[in-house]
């Protein structure tokens, strides 16, 4: 598919005002997102788990005005008047224009929340890119009301994209892939897609116990980092190998194979951390803790046999991945041992989800 079937062509009057309420979750990628090239386009294949209770919910009202040459819109975040927010979603709103040729036309009010604490160094543009995304797809079917649910749904990944990379894989769930693969027909580097071969009962239902070893604002930003992969000396090979780990991950997801699927998955993350750390400038965003954390799942896991590994965003906070049937003593170990190395002893319990809903 092509980016002009999503430019949205004609539309009609129909609709003054109203308002649309997405309630849109984060996600965790196992396969890391980390280089992208013009418009959002990602150097190499994603696939995440899309979670349950990291949510954003977003109100989009909308009214007609007069003159339409200019974006006009407000953002309320939790209750409060948040101007910060504003040129992130100007931008959005410009990359996206094109393809929703309506959005000049209304006056918006974005009211915006999100079940997880702000200041928690968990992304939320994957979650609140995603929801508004969805919001403006549901004014364009108010528009026009023949677009079909799978149309929907492949637009609004196609958006949100624009507005965050990350956040095309959080429309629908729950293992979503995003970027061209060979052996996994229907990919797009343009949206995300539901992963479509089998996969093992070992990963239903998987849980994400997320460690907030730090809650302040990370010192560089995703978008900093993915522009440091220009001209980085192990880009190239890092590409390739994101792409063999998808090849690998296949096999893992059909057979249930756990080991290997723990050894790829802390092996993106740790890859996905070397390459900030080998990039000019350099960075670290791990923190001391992370390293604790990492170490005492490792010592665990081997005195245990249990099959609890982490993955890691681009921060400090610690994702502890485990099975269902593993959940018990996993969340004992973590209450235990780990939760002791998070800021003011802060985690949140998750597990994979359904996709975006809307209230
Ligand atoms: C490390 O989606 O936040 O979480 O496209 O610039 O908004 P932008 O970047 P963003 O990058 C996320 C990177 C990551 C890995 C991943 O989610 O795949």
């Amino acid at each position: 598919m092509l980016e002009e079937q999503f430019i949205l062509k004609t539309h009609s009057d129909s609709t003054e005002k109203g308002a649309f309420t997405w309630s849109s979750p984060s996600n965790i990628a196992l396969i890391k997102y980390w280089g992208k090239k013009e418009d959002q386009i990602p150097e190499n294949p994603s696939i995440s788990f899309t979670l349950d209770a990291c949510k954003t919910t977003t109100t989009l009202s909308y009214s007609k005005k007069e003159s339409s040459n200019l974006f006009s819109f407000e953002v309320i975040f939790e209750g409060k008047k948040h101007d910060d927010f504003k040129p992130k979603i100007e931008t959005f709103f410009r990359r996206i224009e094109v393809y929703v040729p309506f959005l000049k036309e209304y006056h918006f009010i974005i009211e915006t929340s999100n079940t997880f604490p702000h200041s928690s160094g968990i992304a939320s543009s994957a979650s609140g890119m995603s929801a508004l995304a969805l919001c403006i797809m549901s004014i364009e079917k108010a528009l026009n009301p023949e677009i079909t649910e799978s149309y929907f749904n492949q637009k609004a990944s196609f958006l949100a994209r624009l507005g965050s990379g990350s956040a095309c894989r959080s429309i629908e769930g729950d293992l979503i892939v995003w970027g061209n693969h060979k052996h996994i027909e229907g990919s797009s580097d343009l949206f995300g897609v539901k992963y479509p071969f089998k996969v093992h009962n070992h990963f239903k239902n998987y849980h994400d116990t997320i460690l907030l070893v730090d809650k302040g604002e990370k010192q560089v930003s995703s978008t900093v980092g993915h522009n440091l992969m220009h001209n980085h000396d192990f880009a190239q090979q890092r590409f390739i190998q994101a792409n063999k780990n998808m090849t690998t991950l296949i096999e893992v997801l059909k057979t249930g194979d756990l080991n290997t699927f723990i050894e790829l998955i802390e092996s993106e993350a740790l890859t996905l951390h070397a390459m900030m750390m080998t990039s000019r400038p350099y960075f670290i965003l791990m923190k001391p803790n992370t390293l604790k954390i990492i170490n005492a799942i490792w010592a665990f896991r081997k005195q245990s046999g249990l099959h609890i590994s982490f993955t890691l965003d681009a921060g400090a906070n610690v994702h502890v991945l485990y099975p269902e049937n593993e959940a018990e003593q996993c969340i004992e170990f973590i209450q235990n041992e780990l939760v002791a190395y998070c800021q003011n002893g802060h985690y949140i319990c998750d597990r994979i989800g359904f996709g975006a809903k809307q209230l």
